[in-house]
């Protein structure tokens, strides 16, 4: 009965500790509903059975009952040690990634997420593990706090800058699952999704491989500029649509007049493209914020050269 009730109200399970995570969520709901209910009824009860009757109705001096008084401090007691202790055992299975995971690296940014494999290959917004495997995540972010939640694995931990954080899962399907960033980062925190592919591990190895080799192809530049365009997470804020987001589209750009908040305008050339990247800060155009980070120190000249000729093929 119950486990039907949670599969309406809980997502589906698939890591191989969400169910014990289920199982305690379960009991603490309804241990907290059995009480609820025994102490409103209870009160209900009394103040009936003992309401005031006449005006000589005096209430007795009761000073204390040894018998009631162990009682209602023993049975919390145990439910709360129950609690405790079963949480703690969950936790300590959650917090000890086994030494054999498979590890990737997590990088959280405004607002879109980076996953770099140990043989270099990186994805964006697309986390390809292998099923029944341990996968050990080690996660910082390049700005503010974000949180790394996936709710099929019942896993959630916060990814900060400045330092690593680690969580672990193993699923138990292969299959994709949604992950949310679940600490508020921004104008696009709601946007700050993700999706964990869990292949069969032949299937994996295959991915693996063929991601390998497709970034270790040499590419013309505008095509180099696509590809950083999605692994540098640029869709986030700047359209190829002519939609406006959080930055301007791309589409058009390269030759256009750019009206500053400053109230000074530029041509969009090459120059203005290149420092637009290294110092985002430099110009705002009216209608923006000023809200992209430097992308100096992360892209080198090749690739900031690259993205200008793919914005370019975009006219
Ligand atoms: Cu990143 Cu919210």
């Amino acid at each position: 009965m119950l486990e039907i009730i949670n599969r309406y109200i809980l997502p589906p399970v698939n890591s191989t500790f969400a169910s014990d995570v289920d199982a305690l969520f379960t009991f603490i709901n309804v241990v907290s509903a059995i009480l609820l209910l025994g102490i409103t009824v209870a009160i209900i009860y009394f103040a009936i059975k003992y309401k005031r009757k006449s005006e000589d109705d005096v209430t007795p001096v009761i000073k204390h009952n040894t018998a009631l008084e162990v009682t209602w401090t023993v049975i919390p007691l145990i439910l709360i040690l129950i609690v405790f202790f079963w949480g703690f055992r969950g936790y300590v299975e959650m917090r000890t990634p086994p030494s054999n995971s498979y590890e990737v690296y997590v990088t959280a940014n405004s607002f879109f997420w980076q996953f770099t494999h140990p043989n270099g290959v990186q994805t964006t917004n697309e986390l390809h593990v292998p099923n029944g495997r341990p996968v050990k995540l080690i996660m910082q972010s390049r700005d503010v706090i974000h949180s790394f939640f996936v709710p099929d694995f019942r896993v959630k931990q916060d990814v900060l800058p400045g330092r690593y954080t680690t969580a672990w899962f193993q699923t138990k399907n292969a299959g994709e699952s949604i992950v949310f960033c679940t600490e508020y980062c921004g104008s696009g925190h709601s946007a700050m999704l993700a999706t964990v592919i869990s292949m069969e591990p032949a299937d994996f190895d295959a991915w693996l491989a063929d991601a390998k080799a497709e970034s270790e192809r040499e590419l013309p530049l505008a095509e180099l500029g696509r590809t950083l365009y999605q692994s540098q997470g640029c869709f986030g804020c700047h359209s190829l649509t002519g939609a406006s987001g959080i930055g301007p589209t791309f589409q058009g750009l390269y030759g256009a007049t750019r009206n500053f908040t400053d109230g000074t305008s530029a041509v969009a050339d090459e120059e203005y493209l290149r420092e637009s990247i290294y110092q985002p800060a430099a110009k705002i155009v009216q209608g923006y914020n000023n809200v992209m980070l430097s992308y100096q120190g992360i892209l080198d000249e090749q690739q900031v050269t690259a993205l200008i000729e793919f914005i370019k093929e975009l006219n």
